[in-house]
């Protein structure tokens, strides 16, 4: 063996021929290997400077040095040379001159709009969201609230019940008690949600709705602030000469009890009275229970008194919206919910 710069300078000029050859990746990566990889043709040579004379072995060991630094950087201009040609190949398909596929915007849901409306006027009032599951037990929905077991509500063709025995909730009110159970008072929440009924349905009713309920607990809590709330409510709404209705009714939950209708020149169906929600005074009953599950008395109802209501956001938005039919809310129409865009 007889080891020569010059024999270096070839196998040199050899690797950056392959280098410039090499037409991608692969193929360069294999120059690379056949030259520099562990048993590479240039790799050997450190072995071989082992068996070179004192002389020698500093001329060659520079020239191996120099060799291995410009084939290194050949394969690296040639690997990035490589990818740019690559990424160019990719655009070349591409006229960014060409104008765009339009992304469609979605909407809204008119559902949707109604709540954050309404969301936003009681939170002008201080009113905070609080949450409850949409499947609950007869305790959370019935029990709590003051509804016997005879109470028709409870009736099997009435509600959607679980094998276990949950219930798919019938009123957001039960985040009334939800609210209590785990807070003190004063409180002040609104709870937007859907509920369920086994309502035939037809126009006006449908198996799931939606509702804002409301819970206002404090000391001297009366009538007139619960007056005050959903007049000012349908105010912001439906405009200024909205004009509201109080009329008295039954809830198990509240004493007195009633439901609110409005009217607004503003609306289509102009003079007639639409009913909207239901709401009353919290009855003592249903503090006596929160405490017995608290375990303590700090919804004494000798102190504090509070107002519910449960708003039909369904029929708020068709009111408002002038929807003729509240099945469209779920159907996915895009004819219809394109209106609300
Ligand atoms: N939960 C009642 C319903 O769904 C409405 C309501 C809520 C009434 C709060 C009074 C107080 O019909």
């Amino acid at each position: 063996m007889n080891p020569t710069p010059h024999a270096l300078e070839q196998l040199r000029d050899l690797a950056l021929k392959e280098i410039g050859e090499a037409n991608d990746e692969q193929a360069l990566e294999a120059v690379r290997i056949r030259y520099l990889g562990k048993v590479g043709r240039i790799s050997l040579w450190s072995e071989q400077m082992k068996s070179l004379g004192k002389e020698e072995k500093p001329v060659v060991g520079k020239l191996l040095n120099e060799v291995r630094s410009t084939v290194t950087g050949s394969i690296e201009q040639r690997a990035s040379a490589l990818q740019l040609a690559k990424e160019a190949q990719a655009l070349s398909g591409v006229d960014v001159s060409l104008p765009g596929t339009p992304a469609e915007l979605g909407s809204i849901h008119p559902l949707t709009q109604m709540l954050e409306r309404s969301i936003a006027i009681f939170r002008r009032m201080g009113f905070a969201l609080a949450d409850g599951p949409d499947v609950d037990d007869e305790w959370h929905c019935f029990d709590a609230l003051n509804t016997p077991p005879d109470h028709p509500a409870r009736n099997e063709q009435d509600t959607f019940y679980l094998p276990d025995g949950r219930l798919l909730r019938t009123h957001t009110s039960t985040v009334q008690i939800r609210t209590m159970t785990a807070a003190r008072p004063p409180i002040r929440v609104i709870a937007p949600g859907a509920a369920y009924r086994r309502d035939e349905v037809d126009a006006t009713h449908s198996a799931q709705f939606h509702q804002i309920e409301g819970l206002y607990v404090d000391e001297n809590v009366s009538v007139a602030d619960l007056k005050g709330t959903l007049e000012y409510l349908m105010r912001e709404l439906f405009g200024p000469d909205t004009a509201v209705r109080f009329r008295p009714h039954y809830f198990p939950f509240t004493e007195p009890s009633f439901e609110i209708d409005v009217k607004s020149k503003a609306l289509k169906g102009g003079e007639q009275w639409i009913e909207v929600c239901g709401s009353g005074m919290v009855h003592p009953a249903v503090f006596e229970q929160v405490n017995v599950a608290r375990m303590d008395n700090a919804y004494d109802p000798e102190k504090w008194t509070g107002f519910a209501f449960g708003l039909g956001m369904d029929r708020l938005a068709m009111i408002l919206f002038d929807i003729p039919d509240i099945r469209f809310f779920a159907q996915n129409d895009l004819r219809f919910l394109k209106q609300f865009a």
